[in-house]
């Protein structure tokens, strides 16, 4: 063969038939052994992950052949596909989106600078594309053995996720470890999935917790995806699979528009399922009874659907998006059902920070309101609950998509304002015949604008009472805010979801000026 000379098509097919060598060989990643144990892990290869969420048959790949630069403590002349990360593009719904995985079979997904060029380059294609960016984290971190080139790595990641914030939507999916310093990229990106039992995140992990303070724990009560979930807030979707997973990205993307100036895509009108949720009948006339809100929620959207955003979290306050005759809102309601839905340290994080994620992305939010104001308590005092409480007032005020409140029950104090009250610039405000808008509740504020008549009294008890009911008639009600038109008017419970449409239709084209700036200050 040695010197013949091979015709066109012949060699065509022989350099083919050697990509597709090449390809097969990068492929495999990490190998059979390490495939089998991330298996074994009940972790699935990265390249089936992005399989199983794209449209199938929609990804194409880029970087497959990349080779890392290290040189050191034995890095010289090892094989690592890929350098440990799979990048590309492709579509879910149809809709474009860029997605890298990292391959755990591969040096343990660590990110050298090649690992980092790779994600950074699908990052700028990304924003320079105007789609939406998922993350598939499975990492030990940064690569060691080449040190401050893996730490300068995570900065350019980090700087870019800074970047496209609030410009296009950006995903971290955690399916393995994601430690140290790594968990900063999932922390500046807009939502964060976890999947039971294979997701863990720390900044430093039992190791040092036990070198540096004597404190035993294991990485699943460390950092597990119940712990994120339920206690530090970090993330925002919780599954019990990695298919479980796939499914709420997918929704998610479905609500949400693919940069921060288009629109999100307007579906189909379904009306809600009124005969399981009977708007009339959800919501007790007594203020102290609780009651789910995400009912009320599903009264009032298209087809009675609702998905909720952090479910596991500061459980008083609910957040999430649903549709309304056709168009995606994202929803702020109190949650009667927990801690009577006062706003406290957590809640008001977790709404100030949806709130601003739908204004940037243009999403219209409705506020359901009912709550008896803030938990008092040292704990809260102390935890920093007036700047925690300021970030909601500051997101809220600083909202320009169309902003809907309705009153259900009550809004008492703080609480009031604080939940898109037109003071803060809500469009409208509709309040329910239940509705009481007030300094506080009837019980506390008699107590105190009456203690001496009520002390002084031959029977206190019945002059208490008394004094309620007096003070209920003259403020305990929607009434008197309608009287200053800080509502735009009280409704009928049934005429709610009409409101709701009327009010996104009219503003629709909304124009908001505001003063020239580089930027606010809020409270973080
Ligand atoms: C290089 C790494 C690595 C790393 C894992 N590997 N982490 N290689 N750098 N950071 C390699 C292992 O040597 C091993 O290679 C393979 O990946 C699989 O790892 P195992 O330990 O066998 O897997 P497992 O038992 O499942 O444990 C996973 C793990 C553990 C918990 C993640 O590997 C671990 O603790 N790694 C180090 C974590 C860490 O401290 N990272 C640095 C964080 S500091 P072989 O060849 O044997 O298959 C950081 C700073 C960033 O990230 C700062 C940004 C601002």
């Amino acid at each position: 063969m040695c010197g013949t000379k091979l015709k066109p098509m012949n060699l065509l097919k022989r350099k083919i038939s050697e990509l597709q060598e090449r390809r097969a060989k990068a492929i495999q990643g990490g190998g059979e052994t390490a495939i089998a144990k991330q298996i074994a892990m009940g972790k699935l290869p990265a390249r089936e992950r992005i399989s199983q969420l794209l449209d199938p048959g929609s990804f194409f790949e880029y970087d497959l052949f990349i080779e890392h630069e290290a040189r050191e403590f034995g890095m010289e002349g090892k094989d690592l596909a890929g350098d440990g990360v799979v990048i590309g593009t492709g579509t879910i719904h149809g809709r474009p989106v860029a997605i890298y995985a990292q391959d755990f079979t591969v040096a343990g997904g660590s990110l050298g600078s090649m690992h980092a060029r790779k994600i950074t380059k699908i990052m700028d294609y990304a924003l320079r594309m105007r789609i939406p960016i998922i993350g598939i984290n499975d990492s030990g971190g940064a690569r060691i053995q080449e040190g401050v080139n893996s730490l300068a790595g995570y900065g350019e990641i980090f700087f870019r996720n800074t970047l496209s914030s609030g410009v296009i939507p950006q995903l971290s999916v955690i399916l393995g470890p994601c430690a140290g310093g790594a968990v900063y990229s999932p922390a500046l990106t807009d939502f964060v999935f976890v999947v039971d039992k294979i997701s863990k995140m720390f900044i430093t992990g039992p190791e040092v917790i036990k070198s540096v303070l004597g404190e035993e724990i294991d990485m699943e009560s460390l950092g597990g995806a119940r712990v994120h979930s339920e206690i530090t807030g970090n993330a925002h979707f919780f599954a019990l699979s990695e298919k479980e997973c796939f499914e709420q990205i997918k929704t998610l993307l479905a609500y949400i528009p693919s940069h921060n100036e288009c629109n999100c895509n307007i579906e189909k009108v379904v009306e809600p399922d009124i005969k399981k949720y009977k708007i009339e009948k959800i919501v007790p006339v007594d203020p102290t009874k609780p009651y789910d809100v995400r009912d009320v929620i599903k009264a009032l959207t298209d087809g009675s659907k609702f998905f909720e955003v952090q479910e596991l979290w500061a459980a008083n306050i609910v957040i999430g998006f649903g549709r309304i005759a056709g168009r995606t809102v994202g929803f702020v309601c109190n949650q009667p059902m927990v801690l009577a839905g006062v706003l406290d340290c957590d809640s008001s994080d977790k709404a100030a920070r949806f709130i601003r994620y739908c204004d940037a992305f243009n999403i219209p939010i409705v506020t359901l309101e009912d709550l008896p104001g803030y938990l008092p308590g040292v704990d809260q005092e102390h935890a920093g609950v007036i700047r925690h409480g300021a970030k909601l007032l500051y997101a809220y005020s600083e909202a320009t998509v169309p902003k809907v409140t309705i009153i259900l029950r009550k809004a008492y104090g703080g609480g009031y304002i604080a939940m898109n009250s037109r003071h803060l610039r809500a469009d409208f405000v509709f309040a329910w015949p239940l509705a009481e808008i007030a300094v506080m509740g009837p019980e506390g504020a008699a107590n105190i604008i009456f203690r001496k008549e009520i002390s002084e009294a031959a029977d206190p008890e019945a002059m208490r009472k008394l004094k309620v009911e007096e003070y209920k008639k003259k403020f305990a009600n929607p009434y008197v805010a309608a009287a200053k038109g800080y509502i735009d008017a009280v409704i009928d419970p049934s005429e709610t979801r009409k409101f709701l449409i009327h009010s996104f239709d009219v503003s629709s084209h909304k124009v908001v000026k505001r003063p020239s700036k580089k930027h606010g200050i809020p409270p973080f």
